[in-house]
């Protein structure tokens, strides 16, 4: 496990788009594995601003998200599909059918989840995958208490979860109680693991989650037992790492 530290948001960021960068420019065919929320759209925007420079190509690349909302139309300004088109596929050269989110609109969620498994398996497992962590330790919308070998799942969210993304909806009513997400297993199996952080909120659970008992109820723990785990996070993710084991921090 590496762990970098940036200075601020930005720094992290491009610190993060550095090592995707570095991926794609010796490996044109990775499969990447991305994430939504806050925490990456800096990366995004610096991935753009070097295609855009003309430093990367991302035309032979495929990509699978985490996750998805349940019941989200694709056009809802809060659905993952949404959020990877508007943040990063539509300013970059990525042809839209080599790229992948689940379809939280599917009438069999059973069927839908195979099917991701599916699409993963058949691009060979995922090459780098991008990760965030929630504020309960989730990775992906892997709560807490779920068995570490699930593949793609329906999961019901946790309220802390609910609560803490109901800043991007009207209210909290509105935040989908449901999401499908890619399980422990498949991010387990990516061959290289990106996890970014910022933020003071989220240096408790970094810490626990790196250096705390490997636990279902810390579902980011797992992260541990991984070979090939980089962690790029600001000083205020660090705070609590940088406390008890500043050892760790390269
Ligand atoms: C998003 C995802 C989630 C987020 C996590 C942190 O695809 O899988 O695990 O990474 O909820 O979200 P932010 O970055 O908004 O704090």
């Amino acid at each position: 496990m590496k762990i970098i530290s940036a200075p601020d948001y930005q720094s992290m960021s491009r610190k993060a788009a550095n090592i995707i960068s570095a991926q794609v420019i010796l490996f044109p065919d990775s499969v990447l594995g991305l994430a939504t929320g806050s925490t990456p759209v800096g990366v995004y925007k610096q991935l753009i601003n070097w295609f855009e420079k003309g430093d990367i190509d991302f035309s032979r690349i495929h990509s699978v998200n985490l996750d998805e909302y349940c019941g989200l139309p694709v056009e809802h300004e809060q659905s993952y599909r949404y959020y990877m088109d508007h943040n990063f596929f539509n300013h970059v050269n990525v042809p839209k059918a080599n790229t992948n989110v689940p379809n939280g609109l599917a009438k069999d969620f059973d069927a839908e989840c195979r099917r991701y498994d599916k699409v993963i398996a058949q691009l060979g497992g995922i090459d780098l995958q991008l990760l965030g962590i929630g504020h309960t330790g989730h990775i992906g919308f892997n709560e807490p208490d779920e068995d570490f070998d699930k593949t793609t799942h329906c999961v019901k969210l946790k309220q802390q979860t609910i609560e803490a993304n109901s800043r991007f909806f009207a209210n909290e009513d509105e935040v989908p109680k449901y999401a499908l997400t890619m399980g422990i297993k498949a991010i387990m199996q990516a061959k290289k693991l990106l996890l970014i952080a910022n933020g003071a909120d989220k240096a408790e659970i970094l810490y626990r989650s790196l250096f705390g008992p490997i636990t279902p109820s810390v579902p980011a723990s797992i992260l541990q037992l991984h070979n090939d785990v980089t962690i790029v996070a600001d000083e205020e993710a660090l705070s609590v790492i940088r406390e008890k084991c500043p050892e760790a921090i390269g």
